[in-house]
């Protein structure tokens, strides 16, 4: 994980908890419009991926114990973890690529309906990636992947001052440069065989070379709209469409973003496949169903997308009708480490990781409500174009004082709480019912998101050893992880 130069260990907030009659007057907990439905709370529990679907991106009795705990917390809104919109292979991801999938996506729904007493709307993140292989072992990139051309071997004859390289066998070509110094190959290898070396091989949007990338702003508004229409099939309350982080759609409004076929360059050019991507699936599902977007405040790399740019594609999103924008921050990959040999770069390993998942190992202004700036930037400018569409805040916000005092600043509409719903998902009922006291508290440490980068099944250190003699309960794969959180005793009748 990346920390700041000269950390400084912040200790969590102080909390002082309301009395039911305090919750039940607060902001926090009024209903709200989000398009065509309403929140019964400002209370929102944004996507987390926790590595339970089968191989083949169904879902599982693991995926609804856990929708179901979350559930029984009764936030306003709960964020299904991204799902991808092909049907291809993804590892243990849940899809919604195929109608196949809607059964399973069906039986969440209703599991979640039912934990929440219908009192949490349920939304689905749905998501398009580009291939990402692992690091390759050097050995193995030299002898298979690397393309071999004459332009290496000029290069090769360059540094090393031997003719015999512009004739040479491939084979031993292949099998020299598998054992060449750093220094060398950075002289034989273009930028990009380098970083396929050095992280594994990864496409980008502007690989327009490749025609599955040139041809993405023709596939992609249907492939997005079909998994639209199947996720209000299994009767989600909205689709969350995912154009941040480290994937596609984030990468087409990148400022990074070269394309040089209208859909890259100038911020216009930028949005243009995102609003397609929303017209197709507004089409599809119709205006009387809740589309929301991710997208990012800030995408915290290099020559990256900055505030001013979210703000315009905040406008332009709330004027093409999406019902409410969720702000994340960086998750790229462009700043991600090294992976070891065998593993994916992680794009939450770099400072734009950090400011996605901030910790309390931070810099002076610490991770608490860090992403509020942005957020609010964000509103004011949605708002001086005239529109009132919801914006979600999410980043630290761990308090009732302190999601309270971002909404009634004005500086977002809904507080979202990802890593303390993991750490106690009854947070939104126990606040609610002036019970705040006995709320578990996020430490902002991430283990949790160190499983995730594990691509392991995604508990929390504050349950996943608690009551582990607990009859029946369900286990990780190596057996010395509860999965679940254990259940609040007050809670299970109401
Ligand atoms: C384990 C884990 C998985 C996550 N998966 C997703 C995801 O699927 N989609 C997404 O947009 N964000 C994902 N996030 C980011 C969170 O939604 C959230 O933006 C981030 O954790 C910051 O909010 P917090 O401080 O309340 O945790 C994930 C975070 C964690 C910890
Ligand atoms: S493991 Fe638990 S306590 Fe630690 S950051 Fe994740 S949710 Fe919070």
């Amino acid at each position: 994980m990346w920390h700041p130069e000269n950390p400084i260990r912040h200790q969590i907030p102080e909390a002082r908890w309301p009395e039911s009659e305090e919750a039940a007057k607060s902001l926090l907990f009024q209903p709200i419009g989000v398009g065509p439905v309403r929140l019964e709370s400002r209370t929102w529990v944004p996507a987390m991926v926790p590595w339970r679907a089968t191989d083949d991106g169904f879902v599982t009795r693991s995926n609804l114990d856990w929708y179901r705990r979350f559930a029984q917390g009764q936030p306003g809104a709960l964020v299904v973890e991204a799902t991808g919109v092909r049907d291809v292979a993804s590892g243990p991801l849940l899809r919604i690529g195929h109608d196949r999938y809607i059964p399973g996506l069906r039986e969440l729904v209703e599991t979640v309906r039912e934990a929440s007493h219908g009192r949490t709307r349920l939304f689905i993140q749905i998501i398009d990636f580009l291939s990402v292989k692992r690091r390759p072992d050097k050995t193995k990139f030299f002898e298979r992947f690397l393309a071999l051309t004459e332009g290496h071997r000029r290069a090769l004859t360059q540094a090393t001052g031997e003719a015999r390289w512009l004739d040479e066998g491939e084979r031993e070509v292949r099998s020299f440069l598998g054992t060449a110094p750093d220094a060398l190959l950075e002289s034989v290898l273009d930028e990009r065989e380098l970083e396929s070396l050095r992280f594994g091989y990864r496409e980008r949007v502007t690989d327009t070379s490749l025609p599955h990338v040139r041809d993405l702003p023709r596939v992609l508004p249907e492939i997005f709209a079909a998994a639209a229409r199947r996720a209000r099939e299994a009767g989600f309350d909205g689709v969350e469409l995912h154009y941040a982080h480290a994937y596609t759609m984030a990468s087409f409004l990148s400022a990074r973003n070269t394309r040089e076929d209208g859909y890259g360059g100038r911020r216009e050019n930028r949005v243009r496949l995102p609003l397609e991507v929303y017209r197709a699936v507004r089409e599809r599902v119709g205006d009387d169903y809740v589309v929301g977007v991710r997208f990012l405040g800030d995408e915290v790399i290099e020559g990256g997308n900055r505030v001013d740019d979210a703000s315009y594609f905040g406008v332009e999103f709330a004027r093409a009708g999406f019902d409410y924008l969720s702000i994340s921050k960086g998750g790229k990959f462009e700043d991600a480490k090294q992976p070891k040999v065998g593993q994916a770069v992680y794009p939450y390993t770099g400072r734009s990781g950090y400011e996605c998942m901030p910790t309390v190992i931070s810099d002076a202004r610490g991770p608490f409500s860090r992403s509020v700036p942005v957020v609010s930037e964000i509103k004011r400018a949605v708002s001086s174009a005239g529109f009132t569409t919801p914006l979600v805040a999410a980043g630290g916000i761990t308090t009732f004082e302190q999601a309270e005092r971002i909404l009634q600043s004005g500086e977002a509409d809904i507080a979202g709480f990802a890593r303390q719903a993991l750490a106690d998902p009854d947070w939104f009922l126990k606040v609610r019912l002036g019970l705040g006291t006995t709320v578990r508290r996020c430490t902002y440490t991430n283990y949790c998101e160190g499983l995730d980068q594990m691509h392991k099944q995604v508990t929390c250190k504050l349950w996943d050893h608690l009551d582990m003699d607990e009859q029946g309960i369900a286990l990780s794969r190596d057996g010395k992880r509860r999965l679940l959180p254990p259940r609040w005793k007050e809670e299970s009748d109401r």
